[in-house]
């Protein structure tokens, strides 16, 4: 029988590459929680109209990549290809409308065409200030996931800026491109076409060359946003100018969702080739009020997490090495040696246990290419007088600190471990 395969777009994360995630996310949850924000689970399947009405009909996202099916009870679900629609329902259902920061992080899933940096289940931690209005939320959002980036020694990184203004600038502004797209209606791609009715913002998103060259002579919404709109922008800009956070404006970034107001944000890297943003973001002012609940204010960003650790460096490739590795044989030995692993453990020591039955000169190989920090042996005599040896694990060093303890006379070892290991700390 053939082998099956895992789905396009979906890989296996293996424990040698997840020892690269597990380092990356736990920066990321220390940076989160100094900064106070929480964290919050949601459901990785929800109604399919959460989707559709909160990120918009006529987006990528909703109209080519949901993954979306019938229960069995005849509900249309999604998977969700995105976390912030979600954390807005379960904030209006669980009456957390006031001030709010919340950090998530899990698979989502889109069904895209993959490739390097693009996959169809990925992952995404993202932030969610909700309740929050004022300029300054903008800037913190925006130091958060720089300052998350640049603890990561993330190099080469672009931050763009843009200001979407609010409803009213934008009803102004649609009125002129509009105008303007039935003019050169002719030079857009079919799928643009199609947008010009229904969404015409969203022909912004555009991937055909020749509709991204003719867009830069389209009227800029910028210049139609009212004077309280570019203050905003203004003072997030000042803001960052004097916090050294430096960035480009870029008037045609709209992000791919429609839920955005005012502050658009997106950080690239030149190191990532043709899929090059790490992070998106951006204010939502109306979106809470859209799903249901009242009008609340609210700003977030995402971080792909597989494209995060395609620009972090080796050294989060190692692991914590192993303090102790128990190498045992015969029964009565490998009896005693599950006891000791269990108590070693209670110590917050990092413990191997031999299980392999194989020979000494085997087992001791093994923890050899672990680069065990120091080793027990349990032989047939040592179990015998219910006694092992401890010794350092390091085989140029003469004076490895060998010691015969009694299984009876357990906190010697802990002493041992004490004054040997050099990262041992009971917590
Ligand atoms: P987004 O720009 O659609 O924004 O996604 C955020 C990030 O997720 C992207 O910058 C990218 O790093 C990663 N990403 C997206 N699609 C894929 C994919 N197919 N494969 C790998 N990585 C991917 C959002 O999702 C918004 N919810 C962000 C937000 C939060 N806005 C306000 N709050």
């Amino acid at each position: 029988m053939d082998n099956l395969k895992n789905l396009r777009g979906t890989v296996d994360i293996l424990p040698s590459q997840l020892i690269k995630w597990q380092n990356i996310e736990n920066i990321i949850k220390l940076q989160l929680s100094r900064s106070s924000v929480k964290e919050i689970r949601t459901p990785i399947l929800e109604m399919t109209e959460l989707f559709s009405r909160g990120i918009g009909e006529n987006t990528d996202v909703v109209s080519k990549e949901m993954y979306t099916f019938k229960d069995r009870g005849d509900r249309s679900c999604t998977m969700r290809p995105e976390g912030t629609a979600s954390v807005v329902r379960a904030v209006i259902n669980n009456g957390l409308l006031s001030q709010q920061k919340l950090w998530y992080l899990g698979p989502m899933f889109r069904y895209e065409r993959p490739q390097a940096g693009r996959q169809r289940q990925f992952h995404q931690f993202g932030v969610e200030f909700i309740g929050y209005e004022n300029y300054r939320s903008d800037v913190e959002i925006i130091c958060l996931a720089w300052d998350i980036l640049q603890k990561l020694g993330i190099k080469d990184l672009n931050l763009e800026l843009n200001s979407l203004g609010n409803s009213k600038d934008r009803q102004i502004y649609h009125k002129f491109f509009l105008e303007w797209l039935k003019k050169n209606y002719s030079l857009l791609d079919i799928d643009s076409q199609k947008r010009v009715d229904k969404n015409p913002m969203r022909i912004f998103d555009s991937k055909n060359k020749d509709t991204i060259r003719i867009l830069e002579e389209a009227p800029r919404l910028i210049d139609f946003l009212s004077n309280e709109s570019l203050k905003r922008y203004s003072q997030i800009k000042e803001q960052l100018d004097f916090l050294n956070i430096p960035f480009k404006e870029n008037f045609s970034l709209v992000r791919g969702l429609d839920y955005y107001t005012h502050t658009a944000f997106e950080i690239t890297s030149g190191s990532l080739g043709s899929q090059a943003t790490v992070c998106g973001g951006g204010r939502y002012d109306n979106l809470i009020e859209l799903m249901g609940g009242k009008r609340t204010p609210a700003i977030g960003f995402a971080i792909g997490l597989e494209r995060l650790l395609l620009l972090a460096g080796d050294e989060y490739e190692s692991d914590r090495i192993v303090d102790i590795y128990i190498v045992n044989q015969g029964q009565k030995a490998e009896n005693l040696a599950i006891d000791l692993s269990r108590r070693l453990r209670d110590l917050n020591i990092i413990t191997e246990l031999d299980i392999s039955c194989a020979s000494f000169s085997k087992q001791l190989k093994k923890a050899n290419k672990l680069k065990a920090k120091s080793i027990i042996i349990i032989g047939e005599e040592e179990a015998i007088k219910k006694e092992f040896l401890v010794r350092l694990f390091n085989e140029n060093d003469q004076d490895n600190k060998q010691k015969t303890i009694s299984f009876d006379n357990f906190g010697e070892l802990e002493n041992w471990v004490k004054t040997n290991l050099k990262t041992y700390s009971r917590k």
